[in-house]
């Protein structure tokens, strides 16, 4: 109660003052005066009073109203940004914080005054806004094609007017491509050449206030596809590789991802890049620059639609494309057959593969594939992805490997069956028919046969027995007994056996057998024996010191080939004791040489095998005729090497002296047709060649090859040869270089040039004598010719033609052996003497 009489007695008071002071203009002040233009975001502090002073105990209720006409209260929470602060009855302040566009407007401060009318009092804050970039971002993407508005977005209070600049100059926004609007900048018909550096530029000319803003444009494009490399369907074969393009265009580069689409696959749906096979491998690779998707090792899960996603922020595109894998051909598995002969075999082959394969049988080893119809023992079915091949009335031809081909767009498969046609067996391939060896031969006979049969035949030998009646059994040879091994190594048979009594030898016979049947073989052993007497020998040809037989049997087909001939021979006057023995093997030449001339000599000859010798000959006597001129050179054929265009090697055997050593041997040669302009050349002994050069080229030539010893020229051996094509340009390089027998060069300087050489030397000599002599005695070939000019004494010229005479025989004599054109006449009688002296031989026969 004591407290509350002080404020009684103070608000009487007040009362009483302030309608005082309303007589005398009481009234709300506010500080500062208004109105106030504030920046917005600013901070305002307000304080209302009452003035005077003194009637302030007499007021009450003092507050502030917004402009929205609502009381501002006392902060009462953290954050409020407008509240009032009343701190006595007669003041009050207002706080606004961070001043807004929407707390601009009137506030009112009140009051009660008792007696009075409300006191009031207004003041206006008006808030400005400073430019403000709302939406202007630095860098902007607008996409060619679409509106091609470079956002800038303004705000300020009073509105701020906005002009454009592009890379510092001004745009000229009245009408043409630009046009600003309050959102930004519009350009119809954007694109790249719009790239720039853009200048926002915002003015207020009510409060000077400037801003701008910069701004990057950079102009995107869609991605689009590129023409002739927009995704397609494509065909691939599997296990190699395909690629699949997806060429795009768009700024900035576009992302391509491919997708994988085939709905009933696991990977439906997926990024290419993540589908991997059971090995954790990938075979789809995507090229990010080009786009192409690049599928390797492809396989038949591969096949399906795959999507091309091309992506920037300026949109999407997409196309699907479908792969489509060829598979090669597999077969089923395909059996092999064995049937007999004269039946029909049936091959079938079955293959997969997408496409569906083409099919076709081929037999190894043939090169054409079976159609129906070729051949009629043989048909040819076809049905979808089965081929069916039937062979009938089979022949042992018809066995082998038969190759099913199939072929599709993937590639081409190969199976091969094998069909073996049985067949019974059979000898037609076991050459012998006789053996023959004798008894106690160390060697043991060998009697193979080979039985060819499918499939292989079991092969038995059985052995006629001896001395039965007619129809003498056959009985099976084991080999109990120790002179009898059987040896079979795959289709052949060899009995081997050492006879020890003559019931060893005998009708053999070689039994195969198989499912088939069985064949027979008979090999006949005989006993083979020394040779029979020998039915010919013959005195073939004889020379001085040589000579060659003809010898011929005993012919006896059942038994052992001759091994040989033997001959002993001995001079008359001697025994048998002491003759000579010479073994010829069959078919050599049966030659004797190193006889004597004139001599006489016995020869008694015998046949041999391998089991012993024949009886012998009779004794044939012969002597031997006297030393004549050789016989002719032996021919051996040209060779390819031998030939040229221009030169012949020409070659032969040495000759048979006839008893006196050879001397030289002498070629007589001439072009076919033109036997009057031989040539000759000579050589001497042993040589056993010589080269005709200068020759024409494809031209035949003849020739007389002679050899002579002391006692003559012996007869020719006459021939041809050919001479070869004149060589190309080609050719003759390669002649050039051809390996010469350096001895074929030598031979011709040898012989000829050295000759005339000679002849040269000899030549000047006898002339620088002759002049000597004249010059000293007036003798000599030129003092004679000056005698029968000048005519002097007749003895000087008689000794002098002597000596002359002398010379030219002499030079006579030493031409011969060149190659000189000599007449044919002279040749001819020196061949007639030759001949002569070599008179047939009468021929003796046993
Ligand atoms: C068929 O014969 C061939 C060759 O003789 C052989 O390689 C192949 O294994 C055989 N096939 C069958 C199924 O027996
Ligand atoms: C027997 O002759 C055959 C055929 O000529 C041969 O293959 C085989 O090796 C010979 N056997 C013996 C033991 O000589
Ligand atoms: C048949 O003979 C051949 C040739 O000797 C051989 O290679 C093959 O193994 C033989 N076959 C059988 C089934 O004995
Ligand atoms: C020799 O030439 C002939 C034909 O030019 C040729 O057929 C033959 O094979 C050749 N012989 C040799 C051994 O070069
Ligand atoms: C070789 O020819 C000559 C002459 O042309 C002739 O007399 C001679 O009998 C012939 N010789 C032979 C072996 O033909």
């Amino acid at each position: 109660m004591s407290r509350m009489l002080p404020n009684l007695i103070s608000s009487m008071w007040t009362i009483a003052l302030v309608a005082q002071a309303t007589d005398d203009g009481v009234k709300l002040a506010i500080s500062p005066q208004g109105p106030l233009n504030k920046a917005s975001g600013e901070n305002v502090y307000l304080r209302c009073a009452l003035v005077p002073e003194l009637a302030k105990t007499a007021v009450t209720d003092i507050r502030w109203q917004d402009p929205r006409g609502d009381l501002i209260s006392g902060s009462t929470r953290e954050g409020d940004r407008i509240y009032s602060q009343t701190s006595d009855t007669a003041s009050t302040q207002l706080f606004i914080m961070k001043l807004q566009k929407e707390d601009a407007g009137d506030y009112v401060c009140y009051a009660n005054f008792p007696g009075h009318e409300q006191l009031r009092s207004t003041i206006t804050i008006d808030v400005y806004q400073d430019i403000e970039f709302v939406d202007a971002p630095a860098v902007q993407n607008p996409v060619s094609g679409e509106l091609g508005k470079i956002t800038c977005e303004v705000s300020g209070n009073p509105a701020p007017q906005v002009d454009w600049l592009r890379d510092g100059t001004e745009l000229d926004t009245s009408g043409g491509r630009y046009k600003v609007d309050t959102d930004g900048l519009y350009i119809t018909g954007i694109n790249v050449e719009d790239d720039g550096e853009y200048t926002c530029r915002a003015v207020v000319a009510a409060n000077g206030g400037l801003k701008s803003q910069k701004i990057k444009v950079e102009v995107h494009n869609k991605p689009e596809f590129t023409v002739d490399e927009e995704p397609q369907n494509v065909r691939g074969i599997e296990q190699k590789t395909v690629a699949m393009k997806c060429g795009v265009t768009g700024r900035p580069v576009p992302e391509i991802t491919w997708v994988f689409l085939q709905s009933n696959s696991e990977d439906n749906g997926k990024d290419v890049t993540k589908i991997e096979d059971e090995q954790r491998t990938s075979h789809h690779t995507v090229d990010p620059v080009t786009g192409t998707m690049t599928i390797n090792d492809l396989q038949k899960r591969h096949q399906g639609d795959y999507k091309c996603i091309a992506k920037n922020p300026a949109g999407i595109i997409e196309k699907i494309a479908s792969l489509f894998v060829a598979e090669i051909p597999r077969f089923d598995i395909v059996s092999n057959t064995t049937e007999s002969e004269g039946g029909s075999a049936t091959l079938q082959c079955t293959a997969r593969g997408d496409p569906a394969p083409t099919l076709q049988y081929t037999k190894e080893g043939q090169l054409q594939s079976f159609v129906a119809g070729a051949d009629p023992r043989i048909t040819v079915r076809e049905k979808e992805r089965e081929l069916t091949l039937t062979i009938n009335q089979l022949t042992r031809e018809d066995d082998g490997l038969y190759v099913c081909v199939a072929s599709n767009e993937a590639g081409t498969a190969e199976k091969s069956s094998h069909v073996t046609v049985k067949f019974k067996p059979s000898f037609q391939n076991t050459p012998m028919h006789v053996a023959k060896t004798w008894l106690d031969n160390k060697i043991a006979v060998n009697l193979t046969c080979i039985a060819e049969s499918i499939p292989n035949a079991t092969i038995r030998w059985e052995k006629k027995q001896r001395n039965e009646m007619h129809g003498a059994p056959f009985l099976l040879i084991t080999e109990n007994s120790p002179n009898i091994v059987i040896e079979q190594r795959g289709p052949s048979s060899s009995l081997l056996i050492s006879p020890k009594t003559i019931d060893d030898f005998g009708v053999f016979e070689c039994i195969a057998a198989n499912e088939m049947g069985e064949a027979r073989h008979i090999i006949t052993l005989y006993e083979a024996t020394a040779p029979g007497p020998i039915t010919l020998v013959e005195f073939a040809e004889i020379t001085a010191n040589s000579i060659r037989f003809n010898i011929d049997g005993p012919n006896e087909p059942n038994n052992l080939d001759l091994d040989s001939y033997e001959v002993y021979y001995h001079e008359a006057g001697d025994s048998m004791d002491t003759a000579i023995k010479r073994l010829w093997p069959i078919g050599t030449p049966y030659t004797l040489e190193n006889l004597k001339p004139r001599h006489s000599y016995f020869f008694r000859f015998y046949a041999k095998n391998a089991v012993g010798l024949s009886i012998n000959s009779r004794d044939f006597e012969r002597t031997m005729p006297d030393v004549g001129p050789p016989r002719p050179p032996g021919y051996i054929p040209p060779t390819n090497e031998s030939i040229d265009a221009n030169r012949y090697r020409l070659q032969w055997t040495e000759a048979e002296d006839n008893g006196a050593r050879i001397l030289d041997y002498q070629v007589k040669y001439w072009k076919d047709g033109e036997k009057d302009k031989f040539r000759v050349v000579t050589v001497p002994a042993p040589a056993s060649h010589t080269i005709l050069s200068g020759l024409s080229p494809s031209t035949r030539y003849y020739y007389e090859l002679t050899a002579r010893n002391e006692r003559g020229i012996g007869p020719a051996m006459n021939n041809t040869f050919t001479t070869a094509h004149a060589p190309s340009p080609g050719f003759r390089a390669q002649s050039v270089h051809r390996m010469v027998d350096p001895s074929d060069y030598g031979l011709l300087m040898s012989t000829p040039v050295i000759i005339g050489i000679a002849i040269g030397s000899l030549l000047l000599l006898l002339l620088l004598l002759d002049v000597c002599c004249y010059c000293g005695w007036k003798r000599g070939v030129i003092a004679f010719i000056c005698l029968r000019i000048c005519g002097q004494s007749k003895n000087l010229k008689e000794e002098d033609a002597e000596k002359r005479t002398i010379d030219e025989t002499d030079l006579h004599y030493e031409k011969q052996p060149l190659t000189t054109t000599v007449t044919e006449t002279t040749l001819k009688t020196t061949y007639r003497e030759a001949a002569a002296e070599l008179e047939p031989e009468d021929k003796p026969s046993p």
